[in-house]
């Protein structure tokens, strides 16, 4: 038996039922891993929902969640490359993230190859909060937007999970960081990790707030807000800059017309995925190590807006989705 939250039909928040649940020992390849912290995800949200993520009905009930960290602590036959007492995190166990999802427990069963092995400088709280957001920010920053010292960044969202880690990235790579914030507490929390200029996009337009700072447009747009924010981040970047659309915490952007692109100033347009990131051995570990190092260094500061007891699942989505916090929520079992 294991406590866990599970929902029993798509919903509100309302759905999320705290109780207990069988917990088979681990299979073939498995391992057991007691969760010292699990990670509030944007994509949990969408599962409970039954949002535009998900291609097939769930089964359920359903116990949501993508990511945590803790220690393990039974093996299944044939796991390799573990031992009982590893501290380990998980973002995702393979295939989609509305599948095979199950953090939202005390402990739970993954395959071993899925683990990103702990390091002591990191923390269970650390890594919750950071492993699926930093290697978003670390997608966004390797593979689209390695800003050159004094290019300008506009990054919608700063004070979103992954938002400020990409707001410390970029000001650690020489940027000029240029964050959009909900609220003047969150715009003070996203200035004190780097943000250079902030812009309150729900009180003012944003595009005109952007070409004041930077008559030229930015090098790059980093969105991970999405249909309120994608069409309107055109007009902020330069010629042959970049808008990498990486969420969708407002929801879905509208179609694109590929030829707008040609008429603001030959535009690139990417919506990545985190998990093409890490999908080698060689990449996680790269990537993770990497995420571990600037974490432990201080470079990035992983910022928790807030812990809240597991079976208090209901109230962490509620704020989620209100926008309360900066930063990242956990959930502790
Ligand atoms: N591509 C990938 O592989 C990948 C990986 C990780 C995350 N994501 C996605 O990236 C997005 C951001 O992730 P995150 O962890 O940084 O999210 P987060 O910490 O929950 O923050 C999302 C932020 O978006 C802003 N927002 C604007 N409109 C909103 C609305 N209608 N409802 C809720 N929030 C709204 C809010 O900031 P303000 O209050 O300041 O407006 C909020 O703090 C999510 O959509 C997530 O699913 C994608």
């Amino acid at each position: 038996m294991t406590k866990a939250i599970q929902i029993f039909r798509n919903g509100g928040p309302e759905v999320l039922r705290w109780g207990d649940t069988e917990l088979a020992p681990p299979g073939p390849g498995e391992v057991r891993i007691r969760h010292g912290a699990i990670a509030v995800n944007y994509s949990d949200v969408n599962v409970r929902e039954g949002g535009f993520y998900i291609a097939k009905p769930l089964k359920f009930p359903v116990i949501i969640g993508n990511e945590a960290a803790g220690v393990i602590e039974e093996l299944g036959a044939g796991a390799e490359g573990v031992q009982v007492g590893m501290r380990a995190a998980y973002v995702g166990v393979g295939g989609p993230f509305y599948e095979n999802t199950g953090a939202y427990a005390e402990a739970r069963n993954v395959p071993a190859s899925c683990l990103f092995k702990l390091p002591d400088k990191i923390s269970d709280d650390q890594a919750a909060a950071m492993m699926l957001k930093g290697l978003t920010a670390s997608m966004v920053i390797h593979r689209y937007c390695k800003p050159q010292p004094g290019d300008a960044v506009l990054i919608h969202g700063a004070a979103s999970g992954v938002g400020l880690l990409l707001v410390q990235w970029c000001k650690h790579l020489g940027a000029t960081v240029i964050g959009t914030v909900g609220s003047e507490t969150k715009a003070e929390v996203a200035r004190s990790l780097g943000c250079d200029h902030t812009i309150l996009y729900r009180d003012v337009d944003f595009v005109s707030a952007v070409k004041e700072i930077v008559p030229d447009g930015v090098a790059a747009v980093l969105d991970g807000v999405g249909k309120d924010t994608f069409a309107q981040s055109i007009y902020c970047t330069r010629r042959y800059g970049m808008l990498v659309n990486y969420g969708n915490a407002s929801g879905h952007p509208d179609p694109l017309d590929l030829l707008l692109l040609a008429k603001h100033g030959s535009l690139i347009v990417t919506r990545p995925a985190f998990s093409d990131h890490i999908r080698d051995a060689h990449d996680r570990a790269h990537y993770s190590d990497e995420l571990y190092d600037l974490a432990a260094s201080g470079v990035l500061k992983v910022k928790i807006g807030k812990s809240y007891p597991l079976s208090q699942t209901a109230e962490a989505h509620r704020d989620l989705e209100g926008r309360k916090y900066a930063g990242s929520l956990l959930l502790k079992p």
